[in-house]
Formats: structure tokens, C-alpha cells, sequence
């Protein structure tokens, strides 16, 4: 058999563990995971002696070029997906944006407009819904058919146009499970989060540690029992985004013990952070909602990733330049919400998971490609290294070190929230379905060809 790929001698990192393995791959598929591929020809070979062979990285929850707060988030899906492929992403799963008046499919449509021909990795699509009339939810059955299966609704941002009530949420919950697809939530009490907001502000507390003394861990508890409440009673499955405290996440076990099908989401800012950023002299750039919270919120969160309680971390990528930030200073209310963080997911969850022994690489690999992939119905394809699945492979070198620092990395924003954080190990190489996009920190994608996923269904 001749191969378009081979790549050599690496030791090969899947959900369940580490073997030193050849991987061979023909027309975008991986066809043969054996031990000695030496004497087998191929278009191109790659020595991965002494590194470790990861699938490419699944970041299930990204905002390309949202609209927030009057500036839209600064990465678009081309400068987005260029800085996910130089971090070992491969698949995105971003959101689209329903705007008041919009059919959802129209709102897939817009969505679709800025990612086919943009994106340099693949991509798939949960669907925001903030507006459950009759015509909104009965367009989902058709949409579910058609592999658009989870969908993603806030209980806040009430003042933005974008928050369900519960009496909504439980009939959104309703319609998406009735029809097998997945629910996801962004989930802070909406009335706790208004009134502390209010009263900061009233009392001149404008700062941006106020951002998480306004949104606390007690109004994530509290969303999360309340939707888990609607959740058991539909018997329905729930996905909770970007989990950010160890309020939220009792609240969240509590559900699960009595046999609530939630799943839960953290993101590395959440686990490598804490709030002491926001008493920085530029703290209002670290303004993202939920807010980091403290060393002890971390500390219970990677327990949960290392038990198995948290299924996937992924980003939350939602980038602002410094000058786009800059409104929010002295005002944390008026700073457009979201960081940065794309790139750096897979260096920091391998830096500060396993290379502090926190986590296995195997776990590494589940949560961030084999359950997301099961997850939204794309692990027939995606998120392992098996035969017959798409040859996206990264290629990692443990034993290098490296710096986080703005300047080296790919997207729009000019300030990187984990400046200066050392990593254990650097990025070789992206692959994605068998063509290098990614060479020694360089990418190198001269064609655009990320594709749109459909959820198997
Ligand atoms: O602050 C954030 N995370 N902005 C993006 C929208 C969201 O809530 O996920
Ligand atoms: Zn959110
Ligand atoms: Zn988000």
C-alpha cells in the first residue's frame, strides 16, 4: 500500500492510554495504526521519535466574530481558525447568532456565510435560539434531520435580547430532547446576577472586580439546580457551558447523584486563573462571564476533570483587542465580555493537567476530543486515532519548554490573558484529514479548506 503520510515512531496517545505506533494515512483517512510501517511507501514521511501523536483537539464552544456590546469579538473564522490549528485544534464548534425577527435556519445560513471558505479547519454549528414561538421551535425537528442537534440558550444577558426564562427554557428543553438532539446552557440566575450589578454600580463600584462580585458562584448554583429541576423532570440530557465554581459544580453533582443526565463543560480559564487578575492594572481585559473565580474554585474544578465529572473543556474563544476592551476601564459593566483562548487550550490543559500529574493524557484526549466528538455526534470522524476515522493528528514534543506571550500567537487580539506562562512542550505539527497545516510553529495552510460537520443523526 502506498500512503499519502506517514508519520513515524511516535507514541501514539488515544483515550485509553499510550503505544508507540506508525500511523499511516491515505485520501485524508487514517488506514493503518500499526507498529512498524519503516519499509511501507509514502508521498511524504514524518519522524516522530521521542513524541507524542495526539488526535487533533475538538474546541466545542467558540465565538467567531460575534457581536457583543456594540464591537464584534476581533477573531473572524479565517484569523480564528489559523490560531486553533497553531494550538492543535482541528474542529471548532462555534454558535450561531439569533438576532430578533430571524428563522433559526436563516440564522444558520448567516453563520455558514462567514465560515465555508474561511475556515481552515472544520467546523460545526450549535444553534442559539432566543426566541421559542411556535414557528422558532418547530423549525428544530427539520434542523435536527439535517445534523444542526444541539442547541444553546442563555438564562441570562436579559438586557442584550438573548435570555430565556425558565417557562422558555423548559419549552426549548422540551423540543430539542423530543427530537434526540442536545440542549446547552449558559447558566447564571439572571434576577441575582441584575440585582448585585445594580447595587455595585449604585454603590460606585465600577471596577472590574466587581464583575465577579456581581456575578457570583451563587448565581451559577442557582441556574444550574433550577435547569436541572426542568431537566429531570423532561428526563431530558443538558449540557452546561463554561462551568466556572465549585458552587456551580455541587450544584451541578448534586443533579447528577439523582440521576440527572447533565454534562458539564469547564474551560482552561477557569482552571489556570483566578480573580486576582482583575485587581491588575489592565484587569477589566480579563472581563469574561462567567468571571474567574478563586484558587479554590480551580482546585475543585480539576478534581472533577480528573474523576470524570467535567466531560470537555473547551475555550469560550471570544477575543477583543486592548483598544476594544478599553470602554470597559473603570466600567466593567460596558467592557465587552470574553478572552482570548483558542490556541492555548491543548498547551494548557497538557501543562498544567499532565504535566503536573493532575490529569493522564488519556484523559486529555477524552476531554478534549473523544467526548466532545460523541457528544455532538461527530465520533464517527473526529476525536480519535483509529482506522477509517479523518487523519487529524497532532504531533507534540514533551521534552521542549516554551512562554506564552501574545506576540507568538495567531489571532486578532494584541494580549494573551496567560502571558508569560511557561508550557511544558511545543506544538510540532497539525495535521488535518492528512495535509500539514501546521510545521515547527508555522502555519502553513496555503488552501482553505475546513468543512462543515453534521451531527450524525
Ligand atoms: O464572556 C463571554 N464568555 N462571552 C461570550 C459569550 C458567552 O457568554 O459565552
Ligand atoms: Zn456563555
Ligand atoms: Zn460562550
Amino acid at each position: 500500500m502506498i500512503f499519502d503520510l506517514i508519520v513515524r515512531n511516535g507514541n501514539v496517545v488515544t483515550d485509553e492510554g499510550e503505544e508507540r505506533l506508525d500511523v499511516g494515512v491515505r485520501a485524508g483517512q487514517i488506514a493503518v495504526l500499526a507498529p512498524n510501517l519503516a519499509d511501507a511507501h509514502a508521498l511524504k514521511k514524518i519522524d516522530a521519535s521521542g513524541k507524542l501523536v495526539f488526535p487533533g483537539f475538538i474546541d466545542a464552544h467558540t465565538h467567531m466574530g460575534i457581536p457583543i456590546m456594540d464591537t464584534d469579538s476581533c477573531d473572524d473564522f479565517e484569523s480564528g481558525s489559523v490560531a486553533a490549528a497553531c494550538g492543535g485544534v482541528t474542529t471548532i464548534i462555534d454558535f450561531t447568532v439569533h438576532q430578533l425577527g430571524q428563522t433559526l435556519r436563516e440564522s444558520v445560513q448567516e453563520r455558514l456565510s462567514k465560515a465555508e471558505r474561511k475556515s481552515h479547519i472544520d467546523f460545526a454549528l450549535h444553534v442559539n435560539v432566543t426566541d421559542q414561538s411556535e414557528q422558532r421551535l418547530g423549525e428544530i425537528p427539520t434542523l435536527i434531520e439535517e445534523g444542526f442537534t444541539a442547541y444553546k440558550v442563555f438564562s441570562t444577558y436579559r438586557q442584550a435580547g438573548m435570555m430565556v426564562t425558565w417557562p422558555e427554557f423548559r419549552m426549548v428543553l422540551r423540543t430539542v430532547h423530543r427530537h434526540a438532539g442536545l440542549l446547552c446552557l449558559h447558566a447564571e440566575d439572571n434576577d441575582l446576577v441584575e440585582a448585585q450589578t445594580d447595587q455595585n454600580i449604585a454603590a460606585g463600584h465600577r471596577d472590574a472586580i466587581y464583575h465577579p462580585r456581581s456575578r457570583t458562584p451563587e448565581a451559577e448554583a442557582t441556574a444550574i439546580s433550577r435547569a436541572a429541576e426542568i431537566a429531570e423532570e423532561l428526563d431530558a440530557s443538558l449540557y452546561i457551558v463554561h462551568l466556572s465554581s465549585r458552587a456551580g459544580l455541587e450544584a451541578g453533582l448534586r443533579a447528577k447523584e439523582r440521576g440527572v443526565k447533565l454534562i458539564l463543560e469547564t474551560c482552561p480559564q477557569y482552571l489556570v486563573l483566578s480573580e486576582e487578575k482583575y485587581l491588575e492594572q489592565n484587569g477589566y481585559h480579563w472581563i469574561t462571564t462567567p468571571p474567574l473565580r478563586t484558587e479554590e474554585d480551580s482546585e475543585a474544578l480539576w478534581q472533577a476533570l480528573a474523576d470524570g465529572h467535567i466531560e470537555v473543556v473547551a475555550t469560550d474563544h471570544c477575543p477583543f483587542t486592548s483598544e476594544q476592551k478599553e470602554c470597559g476601564r473603570g466600567a466593567f459593566h460596558l467592557t465587552p465580555n470574553g478572552l482570548p483562548g483558542v490556541e492555548t487550550l491543548f498547551p494548557l490543559l497538557y501543562t498544567y493537567g499532565v504535566a503536573t500529574g493532575r490529569i493522564s493524557q488519556a484523559r486529555l484526549v477524552q476531554v478534549l476530543a473523544k467526548r466532545p466528538a460523541e457528544i455532538f455526534g461527530l465520533a464517527a470522524r473526529k476525536g480519535t486515532l483509529a482506522v477509517g476515522a479523518d487523519a487529524d493528528l497532532v504531533v507534540w514534543d514533551p521534552a521542549a519548554t516554551d512562554v506564552i506571550t501574545a506576540d507568538k500567537l495567531h489571532g486578532n487580539a494584541d494580549w494573551s490573558p496567560y502571558e508569560g506562562l511557561k508550557i511544558s512542550g511545543r506544538l510540532n505539527y497539525t495535521i488535518l484529514r492528512g495535509e500539514i497545516l501546521v510545521e515547527q510553529g508555522e502555519f502553513l495552510g496555503d488552501k482553505v479548506f475546513g468543512n462543515l460537520l453534521l451531527a450524525d443523526v
